[in-house]
């Protein structure tokens, strides 16, 4: 079966048809929401409290941050592909919704977000905290919009499907 588009009808019937299957693949596009996005708003949070408040604070904090990059790249890699297969299953519908491609702008625009965060994190360790908790503090909020802004949209696409 080299053909795309027969490669694609079979896994929309395969994914319609089997209840199981489709409810394991949202399962874990919810379960990777759950980790990658809960520890993205997690570390957000402390970034914004640890830029309040100053000092110590926020050379504890910027470690968290590098222990959490793992669990919120995993999490998101994971909702990425299961909602690609999610998008297969019924191509035809969501590649004509407007909400389908705003949710997918949105989903650029954490992956974007979150590289520069990574790079903010770096230069306020190089520089001992004196540059990059601005950018840290503003990645942050937007990081706080985005995942919550995706969440909503995410959940309003059942009524595109
Ligand atoms: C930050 C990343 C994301 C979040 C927070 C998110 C969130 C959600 C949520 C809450 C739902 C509703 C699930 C349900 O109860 O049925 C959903 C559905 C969906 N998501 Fe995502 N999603 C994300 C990324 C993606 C990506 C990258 C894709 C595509 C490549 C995608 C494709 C879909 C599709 C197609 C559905 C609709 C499933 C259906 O109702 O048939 N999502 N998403």
């Amino acid at each position: 079966m080299t053909d795309p588009g027969a490669l694609m009808k079979w896994w929309s019937s395969l994914y319609s048809d089997h209840a199981n299957l489709s409810n394991g693949i949202t399962f874990l596009h919810l379960a990777g929401l759950i980790v990658g996005g809960g520890a993205a708003v997690t570390t957000d949070r402390q970034i914004l409290k640890a830029w309040r408040a100053g000092g110590d604070r926020r050379r504890t904090v910027l470690d968290d941050v590098s222990a959490v990059h793992v669990f919120v790249v995993g999490g998101l890699i994971l909702t990425i592909v299961t909602g690609a297969l999610m998008m297969l299953a019924d191509w035809d519908t969501f590649s004509r919704s407007k909400l389908f491609w705003i949710k997918m702008a949105g989903v650029g625009v954490l992956i974007v977000n979150g590289a520069v965060l990574g790079w903010a994190e770096r230069l306020a360790r190089q520089t001992s905290g004196s540059r990059g908790w601005p950018v840290l503090a503003t990645v942050s909020t937007i990081s706080l919009f985005f995942w919550l802004t995706v969440l909503g949209l995410g959940t309003w696409l059942k009524s595109v499907a």
